[in-house]
């Protein structure tokens, strides 16, 4: 059976499903490459998918800025659109001297990460998270990637210790409400599927954030901060700008569904 006929078939068997899912042909095309031409296997990847499991997690895999990364339940799945994260914190690491500290709070399984150590490697990265089994596979994607900086399991940045403060603290921590998804194919129902504490804030739809810029002022800390803040309105943003009084705090919008706060002294 052809795994267009297989399609055919599953749409007609179970017509709720399939309309409810309204899988995109960028995940049919990545499940028919996985099975690599096995009907059966085909089947199988399809029907975990029409139950609702991101394509991610049926495949154990992601692909970040041209680089595989295992990816499983234990994290949270990265967004293409963190990549602009990355670039802007690349294009600050090219300012910073050789080894100076950046920090990663909401590491997850290491994507963006390991793309910045690979990318600026005189730069020495720390990577912390809330989240043991998202550390635990972000380690196994360092093994991967062959890079081996330090992770810590850590609520924000209480678990950095007596350390140097970072240079730089970037992240991409949970953020917005049903209303601010990135597009329709990964609505509420998508980010449910994740560990809990990845997905949405605890609070409103800028607490996580707002929590991290407060702690980095509390310290008084010199550090440079990027945020990921997504498809977030642009009055929750300047709200966050708000929480580091006399720091200079500005909006890039480097695509339609990616804003940055970067904060800087000075
Ligand atoms: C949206 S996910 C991003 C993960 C990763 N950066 C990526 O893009 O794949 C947010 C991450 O922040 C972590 N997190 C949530 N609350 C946290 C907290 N209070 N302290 C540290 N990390 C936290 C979650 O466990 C999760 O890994």
């Amino acid at each position: 059976m052809t795994p267009q006929a297989i399609i055919s078939e599953i749409a007609r068997d179970f017509p709720d499903a399939w309309a409810g899912q309204g899988i995109p042909e960028a995940d049919l095309a990545a499940l028919r490459a996985a099975a690599g031409g096995d009907p059966a296997r085909f089947r199988t990847l399809l029907k975990r998918r029409l139950a609702g499991d991101p394509v991610a997690y049926v495949l154990g895999q992601i692909h970040f800025r041209g680089r595989r990364f295992r990816m499983d339940r234990r994290a949270h799945i990265t967004d293409p659109e963190t990549s602009h994260l990355v670039e802007a914190v690349l294009a600050a690491a090219r300012d910073l001297p050789d080894g100076a500290v950046v920090a990663e709070v909401g590491v997850g399984a290491g994507a963006l990460a390991i793309s910045v150590a690979l990318e600026a490697p005189r730069v020495t990265l720390v990577g912390l998270d809330v989240d043991s089994d998202a550390l635990a596979l972000c380690r196994a994607n360092q093994a991967l990637h062959g890079v081996g900086f330090d992770l810590l399991e850590s609520d924000m940045l209480h678990g950095w210790g007596d350390r140097q403060p970072p240079a730089l603290v970037f992240g991409d921590l949970p953020w917005g409400d049903e209303t601010t998804v990135y597009d329709e194919f990964r609505d509420v129902r998508h980010y449910l599927h994740m560990p809990p504490a990845a997905a949405f804030p605890l609070g409103d739809r800028t607490s996580a954030q707002r929590e991290l810029i407060q702690q980095v002022m509390r310290l008084g800390w010199p550090s440079r901060v990027i945020l990921n803040c997504g498809t977030l309105p642009e009055a929750d943003i300047q709200s966050l700008a708000a929480a580091a009084p006399g720091r200079r705090a500005v909006i890039h919008r480097p695509a339609a569904t990616a804003a940055l706060l970067d904060i800087t002294v000075g």
